[in-house]
């Protein structure tokens, strides 16, 4: 449970990281506990994406630490990220279209039978364990992902995370594409991941959901870190006064400039 004395599992201090003359990080801090669910809040552009993409080690930073449970990185690779227990799930999905369910579900760890041969049976039959399991409900697993609806995609690709296993599980926007039942159970799962332990870090434009689900929240603005709280001492309506002030701050500054 959320308690101010707990030692963070991840923790990035004075993060930065520019795409050019695009400064999409300039100088942020972030926070993450186990049995906690941290989410990150801020307007688009805002740089939640490159942030937990720095985590994950698709993006090298260009300044600042990266600490995982007691470890330092200036940098990380995708498979140091993974050696440490790093799992995510990202905006885009990074699903293969042309592939069906378990096809994606494996991607990269296929099951194979006497050495050579993929067993198809197997993946199929395993991938409809863990669908039911998550109560995940897409009608036919046999046609490829491109057929599918958005928010079947969105759950698809949480599950191939929940799959792959891990304990810090990050979520970028993780039910845009779903209605609300499907967006309830997936809400449901992570309480489950919570439980368990698993540190989630959830990135969510919806107010609602956030203050729903999460104990601990950050919110970055323009690349910078503005405030990080426990969710019980704020409401959506403190925080969107936050946000706002901050962009008319923003916009100020430029009419000043
Ligand atoms: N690969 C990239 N190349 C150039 N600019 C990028 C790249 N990724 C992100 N950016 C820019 O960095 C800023 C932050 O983007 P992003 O982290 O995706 O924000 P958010 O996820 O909060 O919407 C934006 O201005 C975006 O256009
Ligand atoms: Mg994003």
């Amino acid at each position: 449970m959320s308690t101010d004395t707990q030692k963070p599992i991840v923790e990035m201090r004075h993060v930065k990281k520019a795409f050019g003359y695009v400064r999409a990080l300039e100088d942020m801090n972030f926070s993450a506990y186990a049995g906690e669910v941290t989410a990150i809040v801020g307007d688009n552009g805002s740089g939640k994406s490159t942030l937990i993409k720095i985590l994950t080690g698709c993006i090298k930073p260009d300044a600042g630490e990266i600490w995982i449970k007691g470890k330092c990185f200036f940098s990380l690779t995708v498979k140091q990220s993974m050696k440490e227990g790093v799992t995510a799930v990202y905006q885009d999905l990074a699903l293969d279209n042309c592939k069906d369910c378990a096809g994606n579900i494996f991607l990269g760890r296929e099951l194979m039978k006497y050495g050579i041969l993929l067993d198809h049976v197997q993946m199929r039959r395993k991938t409809e364990e863990l669908l039911r399991s998550l109560h995940i409900s897409i009608p036919d697993i046999t046609q490829p992902v491109e057929k599918m609806s958005g928010g079947q995609r969105q759950a698809l690709a949480i599950a191939r995370a929940v799959y792959a296993g891990g304990d810090i599980f990050i979520f970028d926007e993780p039910t845009s594409a779903m209605g609300m039942k499907e967006t309830a159970r997936i809400m449901k799962l992570f309480m489950e991941l919570k439980k368990e332990g698993k540190t989630i870090i959830l990135i969510s434009h919806n107010l609602f959901q956030v203050f729903d689900i999460s104990d601990r929240i950050c919110v970055i603005h323009n690349g910078r870190f503005v405030d990080s709280f426990l969710t019980k001492d704020s409401s959506p309506q403190k925080l969107h006064k936050l946000i706002v002030e901050k962009e008319e701050e923003l916009s100020d500054e430029k009419m000043a400039w």
